[in-house]
Order: C-alpha cells, then sequence, then structure tokens
C-alpha cells in the first residue's frame, strides 16, 4: 500500500516525502511542477537513499489520474497541490479557484471511485480571516479576506460535506502558520520564484545580497514593537504533523480541524534579530507602509493537535532561521539555478 502525495515536489511536500520514506511508506508523487522543479526528487533522492515514483501530470487532467490510482494500490493521500500566492489569487481568482478547487474535486471523486477515503488536507491559518483574537483555536471563527484564503476555506466545507454524505471519509485538515526553515542537509528548502513575499526568503535573500534591504510592513501595530506578530513554524515539525495526521486517518474515521503552529508569536524585528544572531549578518531594514490585508497578530493555540495527534512543534526560532540560512547559502539561486 502506499501514500498518494500531490504537490510532492512543493517545499511542504518534499519534506513530508523525505519523513514518509524514513518512516517506511512507499511514496507515489503526482507534481507539475508549475511552482517547483523536477531537481527535487534528485535530492530527495540524495537524502533518502530512494528513487520515488512520480507522475507528471495536472490533477485537473482526470484520465491521467485514474490511471495514477489503477496502476499504484493508494492506501491514502495527503493533498498539497495548490497554488498559494495571494496578491496573484486577488488578480486572477478564476485561475485560483480552477486550479485548487476543480483539481481537488476531481481528486476527491477519484479518491471515492477507488475507494480511497482517508485524507490529509494542507490547510492554512487564513482561513481564521481577519480574526485577532488569539490564541486562535480551531473553534475561532472562520472567514477569508482574499481567493487563495476562500479557496481554504471552500475545501474544508466540501470535505465537511463530503463526510456527511459517507461516515467512511476519515479527513484532516491541518492548518498551518507560518512554515519556514529547511531540511538539514541544505539539500530541499523553500525556493520562491521571482521576489518574494514572504518575510523569512526575503531576508535569506538579502542576507545573500540578492536584494538590498527588507521593507518592514508597518511598525504602528498594536504589538510589543509595532511590527506583525506571525506563528513561525519549522517545516521539519510541520511534516511530522502530517505523519502524526496520516496515522490518526488511517486508523480513525472522521473529520478534524488541527492547527499546526508552535503556539508563540514573534515580531518581524525579532525575527530580523534572530536571524542575525544565528547567520553574523547585519540585515538592512527600512520601516514602510502597512500591506494591505495584513492583520497584527496571528498565532495557535496547538492544545488540540497535541491531545489528539500527539504532536508539538519541537524545533526553535534559531534552528528555523539557521536551516533557511544554510539552504540559501548552499543554493544561492534555488534550485537548478546555482
Ligand atoms: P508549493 O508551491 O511549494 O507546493 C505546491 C506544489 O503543488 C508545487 O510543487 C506545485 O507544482 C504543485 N501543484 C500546484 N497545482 C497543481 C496541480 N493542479 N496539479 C499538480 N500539481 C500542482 O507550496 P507549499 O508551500 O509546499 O504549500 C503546500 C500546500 O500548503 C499548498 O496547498 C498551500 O496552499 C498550503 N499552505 C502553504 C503555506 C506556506 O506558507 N507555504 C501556508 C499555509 C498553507
Ligand atoms: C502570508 C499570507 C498568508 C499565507 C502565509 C504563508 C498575506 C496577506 N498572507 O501570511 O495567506 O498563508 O503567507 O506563509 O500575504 N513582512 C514584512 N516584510 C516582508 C514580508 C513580510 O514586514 O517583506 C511582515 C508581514 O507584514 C507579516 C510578517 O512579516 O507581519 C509575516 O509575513 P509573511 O511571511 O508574508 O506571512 P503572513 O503575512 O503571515
Amino acid at each position: 500500500m502506499a501514500i498518494l502525495v500531490t504537490g510532492g515536489a512543493g517545499y511542504i511536500g518534499s519534506h513530508t516525502v523525505v519523513q514518509l520514506i524514513d518512516s517506511g511508506f512507499d511514496v507515489i508523487i503526482i507534481d507539475n511542477f508549475i511552482n517547483s522543479t523536477p531537481e527535487v526528487l534528485n535530492r530527495i533522492h540524495t537524502i533518502t537513499s530512494k528513487k520515488i515514483k512520480c507522475y507528471n501530470i495536472d490533477l485537473l487532467e482526470k484520465d491521467k489520474l485514474k490511471k495514477v490510482f489503477s496502476e499504484n494500490n493508494i492506501e491514502a493521500v495527503i493533498h498539497f497541490a495548490g497554488l498559494k500566492a495571494v496578491g496573484e489569487s486577488v488578480k486572477r481568482p478564476l485561475y485560483y479557484y480552477h486550479n485548487n478547487i476543480t483539481s481537488t474535486l476531481v481528486l476527491c471523486e477519484m479518491m471515492k471511485e477507488y475507494n480511497v477515503k482517508k485524507l490529509v488536507f494542507s490547510s492554512s491559518a487564513t482561513v481564521y480571516g481577519s480574526t485577532e483574537n488569539v490564541p486562535l483555536k480551531e473553534n475561532s471563527p472562520l472567514g477569508a479576506t482574499n481567493p487563495y484564503g476562500w479557496t481554504k476555506l471552500m475545501l474544508e466545507q466540501i470535505f465537511s460535506d463530503l463526510h456527511t454524505s459517507d461516515s467512511e471519509w476519515s479527513i484532516a485538515l491541518l492548518r498551518y502558520f507560518n512554515p519556514v526553515g529547511a531540511h538539514e542537509s541544505g539539500l530541499i528548502g523553500e525556493d520562491p520564484s521571482g521576489v518574494p513575499n514572504n518575510l523569512t526568503p526575503y531576508i535569506t535573500q538579502v542576507a545573500v545580497g540578492k536584494l538590498s534591504k527588507v521593507h518592514v510592513f508597518g511598525n504602528d501595530y498594536d504589538t510589543e514593537d509595532g511590527t506583525g506578530v506571525r506563528d513561525y513554524i519549522h517545516v521539519a515539525d510541520l511534516a511530522n504533523g502530517h505523519l502524526k495526521a496520516l496515522d490518526k486517518v488511517l486508523t480513525n474515521p472522521g473529520i478534524n480541524a488541527y492547527n499546526l503552529g508552535a503556539g508563540k508569536g514573534y515580531s518581524v524585528l525579532a525575527i530580523i534579530k534572530t536571524f542575525e544572531k544565528v547567520s553574523g549578518i547585519n540585515i538592512p531594514y527600512e520601516i514602510t507602509g502597512r500591506r494591505p490585508g495584513d492583520i497584527a497578530v496571528s498565532y495557535a493555540d496547538p492544545t488540540k493537535a497535541r491531545q489528539e495527534l500527539g504532536w508539538v512543534a519541537e524545533r526553535t526560532l534559531e534552528d528555523m532561521l539557521r536551516d533557511s540560512w544554510n539552504w540559501q547559502v548552499k543554493n544561492k539561486n534555488g534550485y537548478n539555478k546555482s
């Protein structure tokens, strides 16, 4: 029996695939490399010494997806594949709704046809919308502020309806907070295309000399130093959360949402300072205006994941930033381009 990982060549998917292989699972990847590169597969091979079966297909291609299900004995699916750039989703909503939602409908139809009813889904803390009543619990009010966020919220609803229609489905909705860091080897990591939108890849690209300074989006929030506070989580801890959730869906039917966060918030300036400490590099920054759509504070209450999955984030902020830096130094221009 194999675990099908959609989007397994992506940032979080690749780290999860490594841990699945390390834990003895047979893994099959589906990825169309729209936001990743086949080089990731070579890197996973180097880390694990295992060659992974990967189908280069778009999840929207039903016939090709059917072939994957007919050729393999799939036990469960971990579904990472999706587009994730908030700004792009505002400009191209139909593209986002089609890629993220239609593809998931096609995947679920196929799972149903082949009686594979166990699923771990990449949701996001973005489903808490502009709620700032921290710490965020799984039953905090939900909402979305952009098409990307709506795709996650709508998919959570679709999965809930699916489970209502057939209680054999077993689904974990994993609401990630802010994933950072990389595999300790520095062989796999986050490789954003173009100028990074997220804070830590922006900082590492300043440190490596590709960008001149960090723009800190606002210092007039109601936080300790006025800059935005987020719950950063090491991608290896996040990957481990998927293995725990997989164990749960393999053994218990039901649908459950889990916050995967460290449960602690750090400000933008704290991230810059800690990065300077672990890298020994000075990071020039400038305070600019707030980024539209940003909220002041977001961090998780991860109690449910601890109690029901036996999962906690173990790595520190220093670990996250040291590993992000190690990845960036070893791959100045990301995969394929060094
Ligand atoms: P990523 O872009 O690195 O990985 C996603 C992978 O899915 C890519 O390899 C891409 O090529 C593939 N893909 C996209 N659409 C596809 C399609 N139609 N068919 C086949 N493959 C397709 O992103 P990531 O950071 O690893 O995120 C994984 C998941 O987690 C996404 O669903 C994302 O929305 C969600 N998420 C990410 C974050 C984050 O900060 N990285 C936070 C919350 C939630
Ligand atoms: C963003 C997305 C969110 C997505 C998450 C994935 C937006 C509005 N939200 O969250 O939907 O799930 O990424 O990790 O895009 N910052 C700077 N300068 C920068 C970049 C960021 O000051 O160049 C600040 C932000 O204002 C924020 C913090 O750093 O306070 C973290 O930002 P970012 O890494 O983009 O993550 P989120 O905004 O939390």
